[in-house]
């Protein structure tokens, strides 16, 4: 079979939906409609843009990111009540390809929620998907929780869902509970089984609890599934996804295997990594499969020595196939504008000039303290410029701490709320306590610190640090984050960063889950 006639596999991405599900990992409107326009362009065929109904917000994002995108088919999310569907047919109807997406929990833990009997249940996916497919032709339902559902009501309901007009029939493995023969027997089951069920395309969404979710999809997909939904870096609630850059290139280096063909120009991955990892504060581990930063390094004398030799002998796909460029000394101090703007290009960065002009002056100042700044230096400059915004609430202007053997650590601050700045000096133990405790003083919360953790970007002391932060306030969780070469600095300022983060949340309300009190067929 030549590429062009092997059959072609739908790359459904949810970053902006599963994905910002996970725990901290909200996103501003700006940020999604570039991951959104990254996406687009990288040839995903279905972008899940949102849960028009859970937020002012995600409607906003919703609609902005239908009327923007330029290939992709755009998809909201909606749960089986008539309010929520006419809801994200409102947000994704400005597509010039729009999906109304809407599901059930369909397995008997899943079923006792809303207290349905099987019936019941049965009705209702019948009188949703209908009024869904009313409203757009191409309409998915999902089955939540699939692969704990009982084999003959779920070929019973996925049956109802096709003869309603559902035009993709989606099997997630929500729990991450399956594993791979057992995902590919019960697509091969309903395909089997369930009269219509060559009329549709079968979906895949797995999760990762016990780390099978690139394995469990494929194996799907090999059982007749040919839509794969999936997140870069395979960010999702829990141990997330299944991730983009995994399965898009396990079909490309093992198309011997799995002669399978996707839309994805798989050069724009790294930048992909780079910026959903940014905006949604989620670092990627060092080992993660493809797009880690260890992924391409061979340290063992054996493997330098093989690499040197022959590239293949211990690497399966070229770093330039993911869209990594040579790791090599970037910048100087004498290094000018326009030599930036083309490094940054190369890089996968397109910035507009106001932004290469912030990106410029910051880059200065850190080639002034750092002899050699390299493509990672530049990577978390730019990062840190997206993230950590000129007209936030709270903007750290000023910071010096007295630090060493002997306490008490102290710090001085300046930091500007909502415009105006303000000045204060607190003690703590160590030097970051008493930069946190500046913060506290001056802006009183009662979010907690969860996590805290430090990495260096580059080798060498001179190395800048990029400091991740978690706080949580009343259930809500924020993640910052931020990059300096002066750890106390990127510290302060990512705790600052998750703060502005938090105000943000704190006028967010999400949607009530009870679907008991909801007349289902009330609508909007
Ligand atoms: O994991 C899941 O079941 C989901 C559904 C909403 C499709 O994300
Ligand atoms: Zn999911």
């Amino acid at each position: 079979m030549t590429p062009a006639t092997q059959p072609r596999v739908i790359i459904f991405d949810t970053t902006l939906r599963d994905g910002e599900q996970s725990p901290g990992a909200t996103m501003t409107h700006e940020e999604k409609l570039e991951i959104a326009s990254l996406l687009d362009e990288m040839g995903v065929d279905v972008i899940e843009a949102g849960f028009p109904i859970a937020s002012e917000g995600d409607f906003a994002a919703v609609s902005e990111i239908a009327k923007r995108s330029k290939n992709s088919t755009i998809c909201g999310l909606s749960r089986a009540n008539y309010k929520d569907i006419d809801r994200c047919w409102e947000a994704v109807r400005h597509a010039a390809s729009p999906r109304i997406h809407t599901f059930i929990g369909t397995s008997p833990l899943h079923r006792a929620i809303p207290n349905l009997t099987m019936d019941e249940m049965a009705e209702r996916i019948h009188d949703t998907v209908t009024h869904a497919r009313n409203l757009c032709d191409n309409v998915q339902w999902s089955a939540m929780d699939a692969t704990r559902t009982e084999h003959d009501y779920l070929c019973r309901v996925v049956e109802i869902a096709i003869k309603a007009g559902a035009t993709t029939i989606n099997i997630p493995d929500t729990v991450g509970y399956t594993a791979p023969r057992e995902s590919a027997d019960l697509i091969a089951m309903l395909l089997n089984r369930v009269p219509g069920a060559d009329k549709v395309i079968f979906a895949t969404h797995c999760h990762n609890d016990l780390g099978m979710a690139t394995a469990n999809a494929l194996a799907a997909v090999d059982a007749g599934a040919r839509q794969i939904e999936c997140t870069i870096n395979g960010l999702g609630e829990r141990a997330g996804n299944t991730a983009l850059e995994e399965v898009v290139m396990a079909m490309k280096v093992r198309n011997d295997i799995m002669p399978y063909r996707t839309g994805i120009d798989t050069t724009k991955i790294m930048n992909l990594s780079r910026r959903v990892s940014s905006v949604s504060g989620f670092a990627v581990q060092f080992n993660k499969a493809i797009v880690g930063k260890n992924a391409f390094l061979h340290e063992s004398g054996i493997h330098q020595d093989g690499v040197l030799k022959n590239v293949e002998t211990f690497e399966i796909m070229k770093p330039a196939d993911i869209g990594l460029t040579a790791k090599n000394i970037a910048m100087g101090k004498h290094s000018g504008r326009a030599a930036l703007r083309a490094k940054l290009k190369e890089l996968g960065y397109e910035l507009a000039d106001n932004q290469l002009n912030d990106v410029f002056v910051r880059f200065k100042a850190l080639a002034d303290r750092k002899k050699e700044v390299y493509d990672d230096d530049l990577i978390a400059l730019v990062a840190d410029e997206q993230t950590n915004d000129a007209h936030e609430f709270l903007q750290l202007k000023k910071l010096r701490v007295v630090c060493g053997t002997e306490g008490p650590q102290e710090a001085d601050m300046v930091l500007s709320i909502d415009g105006v700045d303000h000045h204060i000096d607190a003690t703590g133990d160590g030097p970051v306590d008493a930069a946190f405790n500046c913060v506290k003083m001056l802006f009183p919360h009662q979010a907690r610190l969860e996590i805290y953790q430090v990495h260096a970007v580059t080798e060498g002391t001179d190395a800048q640090a990029t400091v991740s932060v978690r706080l949580q306030e009343d259930g809500r969780i924020v993640n910052g984050s931020s990059a300096d070469t002066d750890t106390i600095v990127a510290s302060a300022k990512a705790y600052i960063n998750a703060l502005n983060k938090l105000i943000v949340r704190r006028t967010k309300s999400a949607p009530g889950d009870d679907l008991k009190s909801v007349n289902y067929k009330d609508a909007s």
